[in-house]
This record gives structure tokens, sequence and C-alpha cells, in this order.
């Protein structure tokens, strides 16, 4: 069932769990995330970064891809189309193609032109029954091979973004995309309730949900946290599965008994399953299995 995000996570931030936002890059990426969400009875966010939408074909083949498998599965479980940090032109894109929430990602403009564009988007974006998701204070990551600890956004700008109108928030708390460095510092618990108070309990996203040890995501459910972005994880587990696979020969054509394992089916299947396995124990490490009917 597609809906828009905003009552899931209203529910999640009431009931102490999250709901997870997995990243997709393909069909089997996608009817992996769905048919473990159906399995769990839980409801879930699918997205998609710019990138990865550009990769797939655009915005409308990705909306289309999600929606065509929602239907043909019987997928009865809430599920959200959502943008990952999108620019102001890809959001927009967003409302046009089918998608059902957006993330405009305004934390490297100027802070006035973060919120001038984030509360057009915000009228636009309801005008149409779309959730949108806003950020303030660059979540870090790698780059050019620099990987420091991640930023702590500021609850007085936390303050402002979310008197917007916006229906949930990612503030950083030290977290980062990608895979966490040795002597990384932790979630800023602290900052997290201090955003709280100042954003009067919106619903709060933690990205970089890949590598954070389990105590912490815990804790962060606990103390507000209601929708966690994973996507490295998944491609983890694809691209080992799919190693292992092609090690074991299995997709060699001239090997004694080859059974065809070079069929894009077969050779995608350990990676498919892979995916099945890491969005389940997400799932359950973030609480929101059996919590399809909010
Ligand atoms: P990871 O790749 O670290 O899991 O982060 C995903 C994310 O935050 C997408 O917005």
């Amino acid at each position: 069932m597609i809906v828009n995000a905003t009552r899931m996570l209203q529910a999640a931030k009431k009931g102490h769990y999250a709901v997870g936002h997995f990243n997709t890059n393909n069909l089997e990426w996608t009817k992996a995330i769905l048919l473990t969400a159906q399995k769990l009875n839980s409801p879930v966010i699918i997205a998609s970064s710019m990138g990865a939408a550009k990769y797939m074909g655009g915005y409308k083949v990705v909306a289309n891809m999600i929606r065509g498998l929602d239907e043909a599965l019987g997928i009865t479980v809430p599920v959200a189309i959502h943008l990952d940090h999108g620019n102001y032109e890809a959001a927009k894109a967003c409302i046009e193609a089918g998608f059902t929430s957006i993330m405009f990602d305004g934390s490297s403009l100027p802070f006035d032109e973060n919120i001038a564009k984030t509360k057009e988007l915000v009228a636009l974006a309801h005008d149409k029954g779309l959730s949108i998701e806003a950020e303030v204070g660059a979540i870090g990551g790698t780059e050019d091979g620099i990987t420091a600890d991640g930023e702590v956004a500021d609850p007085e700008e936390c303050k402002v973004i979310a008197s917007l109108g916006i229906d949930f928030l990612a503030a950083g708390i030290g977290n980062i995309h990608g895979i966490y460095p040795e002597g990384w510092s932790g979630l800023h618990f602290d900052a997290l309730e201090k955003i709280n108070q100042a954003t009067d309990y919106i619903p709060l996203v933690l990205h970089g949900g890949t590598g954070i040890p389990d105590d912490q995501i815990t804790h962060a459910i606990h103390d507000g946290i209601s929708k966690i972005n994973v996507n490295t994880d998944c491609q983890l587990v694809f691209a080992e599965a799919t190693i292992e696979y092609c090690k074991a020969g299995k997709a060699d054509p001239t090997a004694e008994n080859s059974s065809k394992g070079y069929d894009p089916r077969k050779l995608l299947k350990p990676g498919f399953e892979a995916i099945c396995k890491k969005v389940e124990e997400k799932i359950r490490l973030f609480g929101s299995a059996d919590k399809a009917n909010y």
C-alpha cells in the first residue's frame, strides 16, 4: 500500500520505534525490501538518491517500479516512496513523478536560502499530499578520502527549520554516511535531547545507519529517532554474496556441471537473499515489525 511517510513516523515517535528507510538501486533491491517488510508486517520507506534515480532511468521509472511491484506482489503494509538528499530541482521533479515523500537537503546552502526553499517545497509537497524531510547541518561522510566525525546540528537552526511545517527532520548528531572510521566518537545523545526539545518532538531522522552499534541505535530510538536510513549495509552484503557466488565458479559457463549460473536471475539471487536478511535484521532492531497498522 503506497502512502506518504507522515503518519507512519508520527506513530513511530509515539510508540518508541523507528521505521527503516532503505535505499534502492534496482529491481532486486526493491523486491527484497518490499517482500521483507510484508513478511514482518512492518511499514517501510524505500528511497532513491538522485544518482540512483539517474542510474535507473529517472524519477518516474523509480516511482513506477515501486508502485508496480507493490501491486504485483500484493504488498499490504504501508510503503513510502522517498527521495533521499534531493536538491531543489530533484524535489520538485519527484513531487510530479509519483513519489509520496521527499527530502530536501538544503544543508549546504546559506541558512536563509535553506529556509526559503524548504518553505516553498513544504507548500508544494503538502498540496499534493507528500511528506517532506528537511536537513540542518550536513551529515558527515568521507569526501576526498578524509573522514571526519559527524556534524552536530545547532538546536536553534533545527527549531527554525522545524517551524516551517516539515514532517520530519534530519539533524546531525555525530552520524556519518558510509563506514564509520576507527575512533569515531559515537552519537551525541545530549545534542539529540536538545534538538527534540527545540523542535517540539517532531519525528527525527538518523542518517548513516550503517555501522552504528546496536546499543546506540536502541538508545537513539528511545530518545526520539523515528526514521533510520540504511544504504551501505545492503550494498556490502549484496556485493559479498555475489562475489562468493562467482568465486565458487557458479557463473562460469565452462565449468563442469554448469547449470547456466550466469543467468542474471541466478547470479543476482544470493545478493537478493542477502538484502532480505539484512533488511529483516534492521526492521527487528528498529522495532517496526508488526507495526503496519498504526
Ligand atoms: P549509510 O549508507 O551509511 O547506511 O547511510 C544511508 C543514508 O543515510 C542515506 O541517506
